[in-house]
């Protein structure tokens, strides 16, 4: 995909995206030039026949002739419009141009948003539009085709049409461009098969990565992770055929670091749940409890094309969750890499016990802030659904930060506590913790599991399980992999 921004009597694209609000006229420069080229005739279908009321996300086509059309996408009510609606409606008119065969371009108006209440930052300029704009379109256009043989979208060109584009405009979008490819990078890894992507197949994929972006890399194989003192993650993936693996990528800027960042991600390839198998219908979706190693994987590639001035570590312990004659068992006593014990009260918390010895080895790096994504808990789903990620943490100027990044990202977040009443939940006998206790709290009480296992005094914590996977919804994209957070991330490590 090719993303550009061009003055609009320059516009030569296929397909043109102008907006309109359910409650006032569009009076743009970009709307009435479109109007010009039908000879009035889309100011007619409009605003006289009303063939468009303009709700969110309610899309019209108008063809200007038989290569040239328009797509006039709704927004709402004025007074209304969030940076999350304006994504929503973005990521629609994608989908829209995406059943018009043959189109090779889509241009898109440039607008800025501007209320009385910048209540939860909804107001947003337009550097910021262009940004959303580039990734919400991307996110709109994608589908997974590499296995389906007819079905591919022609569009190859994102445009965004403007005739005062400035440096600011471009910076924002060339960062919603790297964006939309970390998670286009992420969908794509998440869609594929367990059976190609095991724990080697992503080591080999982060290497390709360190290689073309010029980065520090670390493998770590079976042998070095035991020797390493990562016991608990060796344990999960015991079961399996298919080796473990441990990698650390980094990404060093050319001047002094800002700060420095740890980012972890669940990298589970395939979870079956282990000997506490999952009943089929729980298992379908579980080659996607990797989506946390996907998305960190594609998010240092913006990082490094961005050229941003953080230092920033991607760390995933990746394993499979396996049943078998070699599997762990329930009851085993796992030793972490900080010496702290685990009793294995259920195998298929298993993400929370990789995720120890990950935390416990970000420890070793001297960073800033520690952050962990992960599809941890189906709890989560129970809380907050399948359009909110849950989010924790230790230090709650790093959670507000987040949280207000998500706001500006067209993400939606919600904080859960961790609190020291989890602790009884995880009460053992034989060793310091066990990985699971009673239903009640689970993202919590995982989230106090892993705390645990952590010396950064920031330290957050993302669960995805709920978000991760996009159902009919889900706004933006088509449902499947949904890339959520890559934004929020991205956004708050050059913020
Ligand atoms: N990978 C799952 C969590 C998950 C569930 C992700 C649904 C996406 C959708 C995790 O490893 C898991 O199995 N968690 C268990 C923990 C339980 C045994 C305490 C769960 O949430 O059921
Ligand atoms: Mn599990
Ligand atoms: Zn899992």
């Amino acid at each position: 995909m090719r993303f550009l921004t061009k003055k609009i009597d320059e516009n030569n694209s296929d397909i043109t995206v102008t907006y309109i609000f359910e409650n006032c006229k569009n009076d743009s420069e970009l709307y009435k030039y479109l109007n010009e080229q039908t000879n009035g005739e889309l100011e007619k279908q409009i605003y006289q026949y009303k063939t468009i009321k303009g709700g969110l996300s309610e899309t019209y086509k108008f063809s200007i002739n038989e290569n040239k059309k328009i797509i006039v996408v709704g927004l709402g009510k004025k007074e209304n419009l969030t940076r999350l609606k304006f994504s929503q409606a973005i990521a629609s008119a994608a989908r829209c141009a995406k059943t018009m065969t043959d189109a090779k371009t889509i241009g898109f108006e440039l607008i800025e948003n501007k209320n009385e209440c910048d209540c939860n930052y909804s107001n947003f300029d337009k550097a910021d539009a262009a940004k959303i704009i580039f990734s919400s379109a991307r996110i709109g256009l994608y589908s997974f085709d590499k296995y389906i043989q007819d079905r591919k979208s022609s569009i190859e060109t994102i445009e965004i049409l403007d005739n005062e584009i400035d440096s600011k405009i471009e910076y924002g979008a060339q960062i919603g461009a790297y964006t939309s490819y970390a998670m286009k990078f992420a969908k794509d890894l998440v869609n594929e098969s367990a059976q190609i992507v095991t724990p080697n197949y992503v080591a080999q994929i982060a290497q390709e990565i360190a290689k073309e972006h010029n980065l520090d890399i670390k493998i770590y194989d079976k042998k070095q992770i035991k020797e390493l003192g990562m016991n608990a993650f060796l344990a999960v993936g015991q079961g399996s055929v298919n080796e473990p693996k441990f990698v650390h990528l980094t990404y060093k800027p050319k001047q002094q670091p800002r700060k420095k960042i740890a980012l972890i991600g669940k990298g589970i390839t395939f979870d079956a749940g282990g000997l506490d198998i999952k009943p089929a219908t729980s298992m379908l979706n579980m080659k996607n409890d990797m989506t946390g190693a996907a998305s960190v994987l594609g998010i240092i590639q913006a990082i490094a094309k961005i050229e941003a001035d953080v230092e920033l570590h991607v760390i995933s312990a990746l394993c499979e969750n396996m049943p078998s004659g070699s599997a762990y068992k329930q009851g085993d006593v796992l030793t972490a890499k900080n010496g702290k014990t685990i009793e294995v009260d259920n195998t298929d918390a298993e993400g929370r016990i990789t995720l120890a010895d990950a935390l416990c080895y970000a420890d070793t790096l001297n960073v800033d802030e520690v952050i962990d994504i992960a599809t941890l808990t189906g709890a989560v789903i129970v809380s907050l659904g399948t359009n909110i990620t849950g989010v924790m943490g230790n230090n709650q100027k790093q959670i507000d930060k987040f949280i207000e990044t998500s706001k500006k990202s067209c993400e939606n977040t919600w904080q859960m506590p961790i609190l020291d009443e989890l602790r009884e939940n995880l009460k053992s006998d034989i060793a310091d913790m066990k990985n699971t206790g009673g239903r009640n709290a689970g993202t919590s009480t995982a989230a106090w599991f892993l705390s645990n296992f952590t010396k950064s005094g920031s330290w957050l914590h993302i669960d995805i399980a709920g978000t991760a996977m996009a159902d009919k919804l889900n706004k933006e994209t088509q449902s499947g992999p949904s890339g959520v957070m890559i934004r929020t991330l991205i956004n708050y490590i050059v913020s």
